[in-house]
């Protein structure tokens, strides 16, 4: 398997995009309808499929054989989009052209668009452009020439100045849940004929925590052998263990799972742990969901965990304490269980 996953089964039709469900539909919808704007934002978490959906968006906009909002992908148009040899779609990498000459440069392009042919610009990491960058842009956003389309990708909305965001028409892209990873995680092993248990398939999707793009790298890490062994049963087991008060057990686990993680790491994920039972009291589903039977409501003492997490900051401080981790872990692993 030489190949990178991620890219090897990056998406290609909008009903292919997992765990996106609603900005999807609003996506297509607003395509069918005329209703799309001329300047996007699609926000949200890494490696949930931002570049991808926008790729799909800009063949879409430029296909001959267009299908029910999907592009065909074969046509000379899709075709060349794919291998980013298509001069009316451009993607820029905002991280690496902040400026305003940047800026200009795009603006100045979109003017020559090419007949016939929709100009789509895709900025990534939009949030990294300069001030002045985006005050260059502000113009072309609110009325771009006609024809062409500004697709802002972003995982920091909160950085884009009020006068980008009120231009734009915002999509959000969310924490893909970690049930559709397991499943695709499957899927895609199954395709590349490797052996993926329901077990590991769960453990590495908890580890993504929402990404996609992580997940398919843990996966292929773990495929050529070169990844730390599964925890995520190891915590489930600590997590109960403290949760009851039962010290034994759980430096015996804390042990265990020091063999393939760095102490510092430990505490911080049973922080990651606690912050996931606490929103499942809410009825938020979490990836502690999976390791209790279906359909069982989880109830967990409030006040307790936060005190545990409370515990686990003031953990993560020791460590600077002292440059005897092990100790600092084991004392810690004993206070959360008092
Ligand atoms: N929603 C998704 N459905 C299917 N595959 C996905 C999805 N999200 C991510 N992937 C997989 O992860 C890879 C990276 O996704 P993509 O580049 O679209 O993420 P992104 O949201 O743009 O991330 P970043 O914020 O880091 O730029 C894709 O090639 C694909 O394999
Ligand atoms: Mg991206
Ligand atoms: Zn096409």
């Amino acid at each position: 398997m030489s190949e990178v996953l991620s890219l090897k089964y990056r998406p290609q039709r909008f009903s292919e995009v997992v765990g996106q469900d609603n900005t999807i539909k609003q996506i297509v919808s607003a395509l069918q309808t005329d209703k799309l704007g001329h300047s996007l934002l699609f926000c949200g978490t890494r490696g949930s499929g931002k570049t991808t959906t926008a790729r799909i968006l800009a063949k879409a906009l430029n296909c001959e054989k267009i299908v029910s909002g999907e592009p065909c992908g074969e046509c000379t148009s899709c075709k060349s989009i794919e291998v980013g040899a298509n001069l009316a779609v451009s993607e820029i990498d905002a991280a690496s052209n902040t400026g305003v000459d940047n800026v200009r440069e795009i603006i100045e392009n979109i003017r020559y668009s090419v007949a016939g042919q929709h100009r789509v610009v895709i900025l990534d990491e939009a949030h990294m452009l300069s001030k002045n960058a985006f005050n260059a842009l502000l113009k072309t956003l609110e009325e771009p020439p006609s024809g062409v389309t500004f697709i802002l990708l972003t995982t920091e909305p909160h950085k884009l100045i009020p006068t980008v965001l009120s231009r734009c028409q915002k999509y959000e892209f969310v924490d893909i849940d970690s049930a559709t990873i397991k499943n695709t995680l499957l899927e895609i092993a199954q395709k590349e004929n490797v052996n993926l248990s329901e077990e590991q398939a769960n453990s590495l999707a908890l580890k993504a925590e929402g990404s996609l793009r992580d997940a398919l790298s843990v996966l292929q890490k773990s495929l050529s052998g070169d990844v730390s062994p599964d925890t995520a049963n190891e915590y489930f087991t600590l997590v109960g263990a403290i949760y009851n008060r039962d010290a034994v057990t759980a430096l015996d686990v804390v042990g265990a799972i020091r063999k393939s993680e760095e102490a510092r790491t430990i505490i911080q994920t049973l922080e990651k742990w606690f912050y996931w039972c606490a929103l499942e009291t809410f009825g938020q589903k979490t990836p502690v969901r999976n390791y209790f039977p279906e359909g069982r409501t989880l109830a967990f003492d409030l006040t307790r965990l936060q005190s545990l997490f409370e515990l686990c900051l003031d953990i993560e401080r020791d460590f600077y304490a002292t440059p005897n981790s092990k100790i600092v872990l084991d004392m810690g692993v004993i206070r959360l269980c008092l």
